[in-house]
């Protein structure tokens, strides 16, 4: 009866993506790489079973919302994101790259959270014991209800929070600490996993709210995502570039409110600082009367923030010319220069097109749309866009214009940083006072109204500058 035998279930991982197979393939069948598929063994003592007796339905207004309740970190631009602050027994992953501040954020609310009466343990596995205490003393950061453990092991990191005892947990990070019981290198999707998954049976177990830290991969996303995004209650990313001061922090995944906020941080020599009106900040240094830049009224969660997008069209003589996007998706980009060429007949031919959002700022949202194409209009034809005027608008295959959401409370910040003039869809609701609307139907509308339109014909027949 050798058939009956059933073998204990092996499953190959992808170290990449955290796809899973039966068997090993030498492409990973999600995500396309090659030898990334690694063996793993089945977790130590297999699955956790519970009788179903145990379990009881409610009414769901008889539940208990006591524990639900969050509470704030003392940083005002993460509670913010957080929808008021960290929920207890929640775990939460902060995931950014290296050196953008994840470290310096979780020590200063830790402290902050120490010194309003909550245990906090902080484990480091990066830094060591003394470096964590240098830059506490410089961020002002030593409080008394905060702990520290300089450790790597799971084991010793499981023992610490039964001897400390803290509501709050934070371990930096989750790729340097290793369970032994488990095969591989710290880092590896298996071994990520693991210590992943006991850190959030102890924090449900124990209501310990749980902060792990995740460093990103090169192209953005967590080291082990899809294992890691399903297991935690929240998903928080720290975003900006590293050679500005000006932190993002984002919930991509939140189970306990909004995904919309947006946090804004300085980096300064006294860590990061909280920027709560960041609206004008990223216009600081714009330079007025250059063609090729349009200031877009976008909408952050629920602010405002107006934001400066920036083209540059090149000559180039190469068969495929460059279409470079720094802040803004290279799809829509391209989308945009397609209707651009087919609805204005403002080729890109010959040129090399470089478009990008100042500040560290990403645009994502389709409102943007208007001035990305307006800035490329403008830098093609070398017509500045007047300096008080902002754009808005999603644009179609068509050439159409189309209004997006809040277009009132995206003016009236506009027009409270000084501009008075908004190229706005023709549907778009009346401006708020002190901005006038220039309505336009269609893009070719709307480049007239910067006065680009009557070059494009010049334009087609000179070569790009
Ligand atoms: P860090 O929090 O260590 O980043 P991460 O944990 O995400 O890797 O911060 C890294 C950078 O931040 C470091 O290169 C220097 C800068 N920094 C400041 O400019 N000012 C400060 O007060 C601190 C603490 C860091
Ligand atoms: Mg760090």
């Amino acid at each position: 009866m050798l058939w009956g035998v059933t073998k204990a279930r092996t499953i190959h991982r992808c170290s990449a993506c955290g796809e899973t197979t039966p068997q090993w393939l030498g492409r990973c069948p999600a995500c396309d790489e090659w030898g990334s598929l690694v063996e793993e063994r089945p977790p130590p003592g297999g699955a956790r079973g519970r009788s179903p007796l145990a379990a009881r339905a409610v009414p769901l207004a008889e539940v208990d919302l006591g524990a639900e309740r969050s509470r704030p970190t003392g940083i005002g631009e993460l509670d913010r994101v957080l929808g008021g602050g960290l929920v207890p027994g929640s775990v939460t992953l902060l995931g950014g790259e290296p050196g953008i501040g994840k470290s310096s954020l979780l020590l200063q609310a830790a402290a902050a959270m120490g010194r309003t009466g909550s245990r906090c343990l902080l484990v480091t596995a990066e830094e060591s014991a003394a470096q964590v205490r240098l830059r506490a003393e410089r961020l002002s950061c030593v409080a008394p209800g905060l702990h520290l453990l300089a450790e790597t092991g799971l084991p010793e990191v499981l023992a610490a929070v039964e001897q400390v005892r803290p509501d709050v947990l934070v371990v930096d990070s989750i790729q340097t600490v290793m369970d032994p019981d488990v095969g591989g290198a710290a880092g590896t999707i298996s071994q990520v996993r693991e210590c992943a998954a006991r850190l959030v049976r102890e924090a449900k177990e124990g209501s310990l709210t749980t902060v792990l830290v995740g460093h990103v991969t090169k192209d953005g996303a967590l080291a082990g995502p899809r294992a890691l995004e399903h297991l935690v209650d929240t998903v928080l990313g720290f975003e900006g570039d590293r050679h500005h001061a000006l932190r993002l922090l984002r919930a991509d995944k939140h189970r306990f409110g909004s995904t919309a906020e947006l946090g804004v941080f300085e980096m300064t020599d006294a860590g990061l600082v909280d920027v709560p009106d960041p609206s004008g900040l990223f216009l600081t240094d714009r330079h007025p009367g250059i063609a090729g830049s349009v200031v877009v009224p976008t909408l952050e969660g629920h602010r405002p923030l107006l934001v400066e997008v920036q083209a540059l069209v090149n000559h180039t003589s190469v068969p495929n010319p460059r279409r470079s996007a720094i802040g803004l998706d290279q799809r829509r980009l391209v989308l945009l220069l397609a209707v651009l060429d087919r609805r204005t007949q403002l080729g890109f031919d010959n040129a090399d097109v470089h478009a990008s959002v100042v500040g560290g700022v990403r645009l994502v949202e389709p409102g943007a749309d208007l001035a990305v194409a307006l800035a490329l209009a403008s830098a093609r034809t070398a017509v500045p866009v007047p300096d008080d005027v902002v754009a808005c608008g999603e644009i179609g295959l068509g050439g159409e214009l189309r209004q997006v959401g809040a277009t009132a409370r995206r003016l009236a910040e506009a027009a409270r940083l000084g501009f008075r003039r908004a190229i706005v869809p023709a549907s778009a609701p009346d401006p708020p006072p002190g901005i006038v609307a220039l309505r336009a139907t269609t893009l070719k509308e709307a480049m007239a109204l910067v006065g680009c339109a009557r070059q494009v014909r010049e334009v087609r027949r000179v070569r790009v500058p």
